[in-house]
C-alpha cells in the first residue's frame, strides 16, 4: 500500500524532496517517488538523484519540454493515472515548477490531500511564471508548508485558513548542511584551477534575463567586465545556452576572465558556491544557499519572492543595471561584502517538522 507519493520535476526539487523523503523512510512510511521529467538531461537530473542519495523514481513521466500549457496539461494527463492507481493518503509537492502546479491540480480534482513545501513565499509579479504557479498551488493545497514568518503573512492575506499554515523552515537547508561536508569530495576547484576566495559565480536562467539576445548580452558583457576584478564562473543552464551559442557571444568571452561550463552537480555547486568570494544569479535557491553559507549574493532581478534572504542575509536585488552590479563587486572584494544572519528555522531540521504535521499520513 503506498500512503504518500512525492512529486519532483526539475532541478530545484530534488534536493526538497531528498531530505523529506528520507525522513518519511526512517519513520516507516509507506511513500514513492514520481518524477515528472521536465528536466531529463543527465547534468540536470541524474546527476542529483546521485549526489543526493536519493534513489531512482519508481514512476518517470518522461514529460520533457514544451510550452507551459503542454507541459503542464501533459504532466495532469500522467499523473491523474497515477492517482487512480495508488489512491495515495497524500501527495507531496515543492516550490513553484509546472509540475508542481500540475500535480497539485490534478489531486485537488480528485480529492487527494496536497501538502506544498516551500508555500508562501510572492515576488508580486505575475509576469514570472512561478509566481503563478506559486498562487495556484497554495490556493489548492490543504498542508502549507512554510520557510518563513513572511509567507505565512501572504497567505493570511491572500484568505488561506491559518489551521492549514505550518511554519517549518528551509527544507533546502535540510540538503545543504547534510551536503557540505560531502561537496569537500568534489574536484571543481582543481579543475577550473582556482583558489579558494578568489572567484565569484554566476548563474542565469530566468526567460526575462536569458530569453530575450540582448538582455543577456547586457548581463554576460556586465559579468565579463566585473571579472576584470575576480574571476567568475558561469554554469550555463540549457535554457540559456539557446542563445550562448551566438558568434557575439564566444568572442565576448573569450578576451575575460568569465569561465563558462556546463550546469554542474550538485555537489560541485555546493563546492564551488561555499569557497566562493561572492555570487551573482537570478535563481530563487541560490540566494537562500547563499544565505546559509554567509556568501554575498547579487541577485539580477528587479525583485524577490524571498525578501527575507534580503532583511536578514547576504543577498542584495541589484537588477541588471551595470554600474550597480560593477560597484557592488568591488565592495564586496573590498569590504567583503554584506554580512547577514542566519534566519529561524535554517537550521537542517526541516524535513523532521514537516513529518510531524503529515504524520498522519506515514503511520
Ligand atoms: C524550470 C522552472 C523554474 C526553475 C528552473 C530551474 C518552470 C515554469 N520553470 O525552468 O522555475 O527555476 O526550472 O532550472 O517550471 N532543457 C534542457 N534539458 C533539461 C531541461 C531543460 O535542454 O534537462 C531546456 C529545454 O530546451 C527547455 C528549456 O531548457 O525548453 C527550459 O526548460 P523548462 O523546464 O521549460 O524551464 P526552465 O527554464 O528550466
Amino acid at each position: 500500500m503506498v500512503s504518500i507519493i512525492s512529486v519532483v520535476g526539475a532541478r530545484p526539487n530534488f534536493m526538497k524532496v531528498a531530505p523529506l523523503y528520507e525522513e518519511i523512510h526512517s519513520r516507516g512510511g509507506q511513500q514513492i517517488l514520481v518524477h515528472t521529467g521536465q528536466h531529463y538531461d543527465e547534468n540536470m537530473s541524474k546527476v542529483f538523484f546521485e549526489d543526493l542519495a536519493m534513489p531512482t523514481p519508481d514512476i518517470y513521466f518522461g514529460i520533457g519540454s514544451g510550452s507551459h500549457a503542454s507541459q503542464t496539461a501533459r504532466v495532469m494527463l500522467e499523473f491523474e493515472k497515477t492517482i487512480e492507481e495508488f489512491e495515495p493518503e497524500l501527495v507531496i509537492v515543492v516550490g513553484d515548477v509546472n509540475s508542481t502546479v500540475a500535480c497539485a491540480l490534478v489531486c485537488a480534482k480528485m480529492n487527494v490531500p496536497v501538502a506544498h513545501v516551500e508555500a508562501g513565499l510572492r515576488s508580486f509579479d505575475r509576469s514570472m511564471p512561478e509566481e503563478i504557479n506559486r498562487i495556484v498551488t497554495d490556493s489548492i493545497s490543504d498542508f502549507l508548508l512554510t520557510p518563513s514568518m513572511g509567507a505565512n503573512e501572504n497567505l493570511l492575506r491572500e484568505g488561506a485558513e491559518p489551521d492549514k499554515i505550518h511554519f517549518v523552515g528551509n527544507i533546502m537547508i535540510d540538503s545543504l548542511h547534510r551536503s557540505v561536508k560531502n561537496s569537500q569530495k568534489s574536484n571543481v576547484l582543481e579543475e577550473f584551477n582556482i583558489e579558494p576566495s578568489e572567484f565569484g559565480v554566476m548563474t542565469l536562467h530566468r526567460p526575462s534575463n536569458v530569453d530575450d539576445s540582448e538582455s543577456l548580452f547586457h548581463l554576460v558583457e556586465s559579468a565579463c567586465i566585473a571579472s576584470e576584478q575576480s574571476p567568475i564562473i558561469f554554469p550555463v543552464h540549457p535554457r540559456t545556452k539557446k542563445l550562448f551559442g551566438k558568434k557575439k557571444f564566444e568572442n565576448l568571452i573569450q578576451s575575460s576572465n568569465l569561465m563558462i561550463s556546463d550546469p554542474l552537480g550538485y555537489l560541485d555547486f555546493i563546492r564551488l558556491l561555499s569557497n566562493s568570494k561572492f555570487v551573482l544569479t537570478d535563481s530563487g535557491g541560490i540566494q537562500e544557499e547563499s544565505t546559509a553559507l554567509g556568501i554575498p549574493c547579487l541577485t539580477l532581478r528587479e525583485n524577490t519572492e524571498r525578501p527575507i534572504t534580503v532583511s536578514m542575509g547576504t543577498n542584495t536585488i541589484v537588477g541588471t543595471d551595470r554600474e550597480l552590479i560593477l560597484s557592488m563587486v568591488s565592495e564586496i572584494i573590498q569590504t567583503g561584502g554584506k554580512k547577514g544572519i542566519i534566519p529561524d528555522l535554517w537550521d537542517g531540521k526541516t524535513a523532521s517538522r514537516i513529518s510531524d504535521v503529515i504524520q498522519f499520513a506515514i503511520s
